[in-house]
């Protein structure tokens, strides 16, 4: 790892929503050229930290920090041009359904100010064509597969050529050959240069394009090292989380409260 300053950098984070704390004292940082796997069981925040990073949620406490510069304390315009510079592959694709393919992936070329119309289309052709859709700019989303979507969704993150990349579970219910086409194209950016945070719990995906890893457990990152070492030198709960052990995690008092909430709307 370079010694310089990082690309992103999630210092001492603190979050809540209600009586739900989410992050109590996290810390994160992703450096320039390295893919970063981002893992934890569902619901401890992974996609919310993605969010963060953009500033589409802000954090309770603590600081984030893009290019050298801090997020929490920019305003929504001022995040225009840190937003040019960070694309995200959203989780559920966040696709305009009215739009077209095209419109949905010359976004955020024309929130950047791109007017010319021409170069508007050769740049959303050539994107097209990186993830394996040319062609199919007049399509609607609800005309797309899942797999389909997720690289529409992919290209809309890549179209402005950002320096971070964010994915939020790129290859999620894809069959098998589409995720290895997803697999496919994120290896490809990243020999790019792109530098990425990458969200999954796909472990192949993690193999051939993960640096490092980090766990996020009990409200904080638990644990980050290098791929090479996931599987023989992390701690037990991140080998527990890898192959699905998660007995010894469950707080019996919440799944009894739970229980009982559902037993009482039922009845
Ligand atoms: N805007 C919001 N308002 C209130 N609660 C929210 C909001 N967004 C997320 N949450 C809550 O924060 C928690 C973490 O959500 P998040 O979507 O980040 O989990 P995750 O780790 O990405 O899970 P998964 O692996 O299932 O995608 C959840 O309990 C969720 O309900
Ligand atoms: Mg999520």
């Amino acid at each position: 790892m370079s010694d310089d300053p990082p690309l992103l950098a999630f210092e001492g984070l603190h979050h809540r929503w209600g009586d739900q704390v989410l992050y109590e004292g996290l810390d994160l940082e992703l450096h320039r050229g390295e893919t970063l796997a981002l893992i934890g069981r569902s619901g401890t925040g992974k996609s919310v930290l993605l969010k963060m990073a953009l500033r589409l949620l802000v954090p309770d406490q603590g600081s984030i920090v893009a290019f050298g510069q801090e997020v929490t304390e920019r305003t929504e315009r001022s995040m225009f041009d840190l937003r040019q510079r960070i694309g995200m592959m959203f989780q559920n694709y966040a696709l305009l359904d009215s739009l077209t393919v095209f419109d949905n992936v010359a976004w955020p070329l024309r929130i950047a100010g791109w007017i010319d119309r021409e170069r508007i289309r050769e740049r959303v052709a050539e994107t097209l064509g990186m993830v394996n859709l040319p062609g199919t700019e007049d399509k609607k989303p609800a005309e797309l597969s899942g797999g389909m979507k997720k690289r529409v969704s992919l290209a809309r993150a890549i179209v402005t050529r950002p320096e971070i990349l964010l994915y939020d579970g790129p290859t999620t219910g894809l069959d098998p050959a589409n995720a290895k086409r997803v697999d496919a194209i994120m290896v490809r950016l990243k020999e790019d240069g792109v530098t990425a945070m990458l969200v999954t719990h796909d472990l192949r995906s993690i193999e051939l394009c993960a640096d490092r890893v980090a766990m996020l457990h009990d409200r904080r990152i638990c644990w980050a090292g290098p791929t090479e070492s996931l599987a023989s030198e992390s701690p037990q709960v991140v080998r527990d989380f890898l192959t699905g052990n998660f007995k010894r995690y469950y707080d019996p008092d919440r799944v009894a409260a739970a229980a009982g909430r559902f037993t009482a709307e039922k009845g």
